[in-house]
């Protein structure tokens, strides 16, 4: 589907104190934030021009963790809403000096910064610094969770709902398969609970029983091979090995774990005949998938990236009240 001109203006915005979880959201919420993101997708992609609801604000990325697409998508969204961008390194800042990370923030709330997107390793670093900042501070300066730990990670669960809307508006129909490396990703744990409240059809979680979670929804069916897993699903999506948070020696290795897990073009073959493949990226070609299924036909790696501008453009306008 050819998401909306730039033009489009869905008859909802929705208004936002932060996002720190899916939990922030409902239904209705969740659903303003796809549609809006739908809107501004030619601004988002840079075929449109920028516009201007976010002008004479500054968002600041405050990533304690590495990344490639969520801190350049969140820089961009921010610039093509007409905010002004800061980007802080924890490794060369005074973090690094023992600072705390709300002493980190409070500083950079002296000099005028209005939204702070938090990436950090600690699972609940950015809930808890949202509700540090909630009691100290008039007025209020949004926090917006671009990744904490293994816990949430919810604009990403926004963008992959909207990637799999664009392409099959009917979840109530769909089969959604998750696979690979559940114990240690927020990715699932935020894209189970946001899928459950959009009303997809069935969920599926598969993972070797090392790198299975437990702490799952209700109602997520479970399996230990990704044969079964795949059979008739309409979504895969496919997820590393997150070794940097793994305890030694929790999983085989690469080539081993690719032959009984990756995702190959045989085994993609028993997901339903126009599945659509995603994968949060980075991608780790011939361990969880195959270069060819990747770069194949029914790839929507690189949707999701741009989409992922999108969303965080309605995701900043919301918190922002734009
Ligand atoms: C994910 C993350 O950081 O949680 N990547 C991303 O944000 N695009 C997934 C991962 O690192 O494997």
């Amino acid at each position: 589907m050819t998401p909306p001109g730039p033009t489009a203006s869905p008859a909802i915005r929705v208004a936002l104190p932060q996002l720190c979880d899916i939990d922030d959201l409902d239904r209705d919420r969740a659903i303003a934030l796809l549609d809006r993101a739908d809107a501004v997708h030619a601004v988002a992609l840079g075929r449109a021009p920028a516009l201007s609801s976010l002008a004479g604000r500054t968002v600041v990325n405050l990533f304690f963790e590495n990344s490639t697409r969520t801190r350049t998508s969140f820089s961009l969204a921010a610039r093509r809403l007409g905010a002004e961008v800061v980007d802080f390194h924890a490794h060369t800042s005074s973090a690094g000096k023992g600072e705390s990370l709300l002493d980190t923030w409070a500083t950079l709330r002296a000099m005028g910064c209005d939204a702070f997107v938090v990436r950090h390793a600690d699972d609940h670093a950015v809930a808890e610094l949202a509700r540090q900042t909630r009691l100290c501070e008039r007025p209020h300066s949004p926090i917006i969770n671009a990744g904490s730990g293994r816990h949430a990670h919810p604009t990403q669960a926004l963008l992959d709902a909207l990637t799999i809307r664009q392409r099959k508006p009917d979840l109530a129909s769909l089969t959604v398969a998750i696979i690979g490396d559940i114990r240690h990703s927020r990715v699932a744990r935020s894209n189970l609970k946001l899928l459950q409240l959009l009303g997809v059809g069935e969920l599926r979680v598969a993972a070797p029983p090392a790198l299975h979670a437990e702490d799952l929804p209700a109602g997520v069916h479970r399996f230990e091979r990704i044969e079964p897993a795949l059979a008739g699903a309409d979504v895969v999506m496919m997820l590393r090995l997150q070794r940097e948070r793994m305890g030694a020696a929790q999983v085989a290795d690469g080539s081993e774990y690719f032959r009984d897990w990756g995702l190959t073009t045989e085994r993609l073959a028993l997901a339903a005949a126009d599945a659509i493949v995603m994968h949060p990226g980075p991608i780790n070609r011939e361990v969880e998938i195959a270069s060819d299924v990747a770069d194949g036909p029914q790839s929507v790696i690189l949707a999701q990236v741009g989409n992922g501008v999108a969303v965080r453009m309605a995701v900043l306008e919301a918190v922002l009240g734009a």
